[in-house]
């Protein structure tokens, strides 16, 4: 039978022990480091907790956190769309650094994917040693340094301000799509390569409904108090005593104003990864993960 990969290899080694730092911690949730590129060119670093997979399936390969739009980081992200993210679990000493580029979901974005270098290929259920031979006849000759690691965007056309509406290549297909594989052909987000898809079906990206249907999901998973959060004063201006008695009145519930109304400033990020530094240092081992412009993980370990 042929092996279908239904996510990138770092995804179960990732799952794993985020669910053991879980069982192990006392707080529900876990954070990370994001680094961006400051807008006068400094790093910037900061904690935020991690939001799961994308549309809560972990074989998009896309982790999310959640932000509010009128924070640094969001017009960073904006300006440059690389990141680096550190997660480091103490309960098993494993470190997990991603690189990237990011994206947004919000009132008025969403991610622009790109999806012309994943056609699929009917292969049907194969032998394996079938499988090498049906991989060469329906995956583009690759360039010499097509297993490069593969930069998931360029840099958008000056007069285009902003990487919100800049398209990513990213194998990313509509979640309502991947259900009805799943159902009818046993598949899932995947390496398209390795997917039986009939020749019927068109892949095709999230649709602008499943993007807001993300963003209200993960806004209803926020607590009461951080949704609270994103009706205060702009985050990171001076402080005055206006300024003080309105955060005061939002957190206790009384500045006239409803949840609703910080859904506004609310934001998504996606963030699409091109490769996973792993350091696992109980055991002294490093492996480097690495997608290439196939959406094709390889993985190879590194010297520690
Ligand atoms: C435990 C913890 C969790 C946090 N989680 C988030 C988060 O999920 N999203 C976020 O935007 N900021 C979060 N913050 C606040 C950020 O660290 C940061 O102070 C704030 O977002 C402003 O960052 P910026 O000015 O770089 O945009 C968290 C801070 C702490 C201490």
């Amino acid at each position: 039978m042929l092996q279908r990969h239904f996510m990138a290899s770092w995804v179960p080694v990732f799952m794993n022990h985020i669910n053991v730092q879980l069982e192990h911690q006392a707080e529900p949730f876990l954070t990370f480091q994001l680094s961006t590129i400051g807008i006068d060119g400094f790093p910037q670093n900061r904690t935020v907790v991690y939001r799961g997979f994308l549309f809560d399936e972990v074989s998009t390969n896309i982790i999310t956190f959640t932000t509010d739009k009128r924070m640094p980081k969001y017009s960073e992200l904006a300006k440059d769309d690389r990141f680096e993210a550190v997660f480091y679990l103490p309960g098993a000493r494993k470190q997990f650094r991603f690189k990237g580029h990011a994206r947004v979901i919000d009132a008025d974005h969403h991610p622009i994917v790109k999806l012309d270098n994943y056609k699929p290929r009917d292969v049907g259920d194969i032998d394996s040693d079938d499988e090498d031979e049906a991989k060469e006849s329906s995956v583009p000759e690759p360039s010499p340094n097509a297993f490069a690691p593969s930069p998931t965007t360029s840099i958008p056309k000056s007069e285009d301000t902003s990487f919100w509406n800049h398209p990513i290549e990213f194998h990313l297909v509509s979640p309502k799509l991947i259900n009805q594989l799943h159902k009818d052909h046993n598949a899932s987000y995947s390496n398209f390569n390795d997917i039986h898809v009939p020749h019927e079906l068109t892949l095709k990206p999230p649709t602008d409904e499943e993007y807001a249907q993300e963003l209200s999901r993960q806004w209803d998973t926020l607590s009461k108090a951080l949704k609270k959060s994103f009706r205060k004063p702009d985050p990171g201006s001076r402080m005055t005593p206006e300024k003080s008695k309105l955060i005061d009145s939002i957190k206790r519930g009384v500045d006239g104003k409803k949840d609703i109304d910080g859904y506004k400033n609310f934001a998504v990020v996606a963030m699409f990864i091109d490769t996973v530094d792993f350091y696992d240092s109980e055991s002294d081992r490093r492996v480097r993960f690495e997608k290439d412009k196939f959406d094709m993980w390889s993985e190879y370990e590194i010297c520690p």
